[in-house]
């Protein structure tokens, strides 16, 4: 390996820089293959009785006693009597129970309603590791626990929110399989249908990204400059205008940014009915995110000024990978609850090994059972929990 460090005076600037990268690119895949082989199939773990009746709402003894009379689903029984559940199972729970007890539906069931509109919420920031596809994957996943009907977006080119879900933007993402196919300007251009995949999780659906992306950010000059575009084909439209041909499908879509304000951005902020800011409490983070706010405020008054109207039910900003002890952080999170008020989420993100684990092991909290985490992580996670 060490040949790899040497510096050969006839190898240009670009092949260094590439030698460079296929070393890192092939230790990195080497050690995510270790803690996730490429062939293995995610599939998510089962819940215990204890759980599940955490998440939907009941006690303990009532799903006990339902699944002793043959009401609901059929847990599986292990040979020592306990009960487990997996998450369609979970969901075939919330549907009896919606039934049975008409006036909690809500509580049990809480997916839209009539004349209740998709909600599209936009994780944004262009600071990058502010945790913007850390809380993406978070929020998908807990929606989905409480039993909406979730669709993942990844519109950041690097795919880290589709490796998590168990998609290898290298190997397992095909040509116009991304958002980019349903948004595209020409001939090429697929169904939203067609993009939109299956994740392991139950109640999850994905539209991976991988670099193919990046060619929305080249082709909207073009389209641009060859605009004989009519206002419907405005390129900040077409993210919503692809979402709406699926509208009736889900309750909640997250996406998740890149860390960066292009035209792929732009489209989630004119599509988004709601927007969370991810903010690593550190003064040049926050420096930062004054520029974001401020370049997002021009280019959200270029939107409106081409007659695109954002009214977002709330734009909130949520403290992330946050270490409570750190007094400078504290004096932080005092300062931004001081100029936002309620718009700062009440609860932050806390640092913890754990969470930043799972980017190798491809795993959340949610997955993991209560044995393999510390006690404290595993409270925290079922409480704290973004409701
Ligand atoms: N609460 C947390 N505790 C510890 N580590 C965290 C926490 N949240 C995120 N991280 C880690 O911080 C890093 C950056 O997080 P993440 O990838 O979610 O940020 P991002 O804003 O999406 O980054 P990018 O701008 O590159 O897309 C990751 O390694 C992630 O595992
Ligand atoms: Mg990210």
């Amino acid at each position: 390996m060490g040949s790899a460090l040497l510096v050969d005076d006839s190898e240009i600037t670009s092949e260094r820089i590439g030698r460079r990268a296929e070393a890192l690119s092939a230790r990195l895949r080497a050690a995510g293959e270790r803690a996730f082989p490429p062939t293995a199939q995610k599939f998510l773990r089962s819940f215990t009785s204890g759980e599940v009746a955490q998440i939907v709402g009941v006690s303990d003894g009532y799903l006990r006693q339902l699944s002793l009379d043959g009401l609901g689903p059929s847990p599986d029984l292990s040979p020592g009597g306990r009960r487990s559940y997996t998450l369609e199972q979970v969901n075939q729970l919330r549907a009896y129970l919606a039934e049975a007890r008409p006036k909690e539906s809500l509580k049990f069931w809480p997916r839209r309603r009539a004349g209740e509109k998709l909600q599209i919420i936009t994780v944004a920031n262009f600071k990058g590791g502010s945790a913007k596809t850390t809380t993406s994957l978070y929020l998908a996943q807990g929606l989905a626990l409480q039993g909406y009907r979730v669709l993942a977006i990844d519109l950041d080119p690097q795919a880290s929110l589709s490796t998590m879900f168990g998609y290898q933007p290298e190997f397992d993402i095909p040509e116009n399989a991304t958002l980019y196919g349903a948004i595209r300007y020409d001939e090429d251009r697929v169904s939203m249908k067609d993009v939109i995949r299956p994740t392991y999780f139950s109640g999850v659906s994905i539209v991976p990204g991988n670099l193919e992306l990046m060619e929305f950010e080249h082709q909207t000059p073009r389209h641009i400059m060859a605009s004989k575009a009519r206002p419907e084909d405005l390129f900040f439209r077409r993210v919503a205008g692809a979402i709406s041909e699926i509208d009736d499908e889900f309750d909640v879509v997250v996406i998740d940014c890149p860390p960066q304000l292009g035209f792929l951005t732009m489209g989630a902020l004119n599509a988004a009915t709601g927007m969370v800011v991810t903010i690593h409490p550190q003064m040049v983070d926050v420096a930062s995110m004054s520029q974001f706010l401020l370049m997002t405020s021009e280019l959200v008054s270029v939107i409106e000024e081409a007659g695109g109207k954002l009214h977002y039910d709330f734009l909130k900003f949520l403290v992330t990978r946050h270490d409570p002890r750190d007094v400078p952080e504290q004096e932080i999170v005092a300062l931004l609850r001081d100029l936002f008020g309620s718009d700062v989420f009440s609860a932050t993100a806390w640092k913890s090994t754990a969470i930043a684990n799972a980017g190798l092991t491809k795993q959340s909290l949610y997955e993991l059972s209560r044995g393999s985490v510390g006690r404290s992580v595993y409270d925290a996670r079922w409480s704290r929990s973004i409701r």
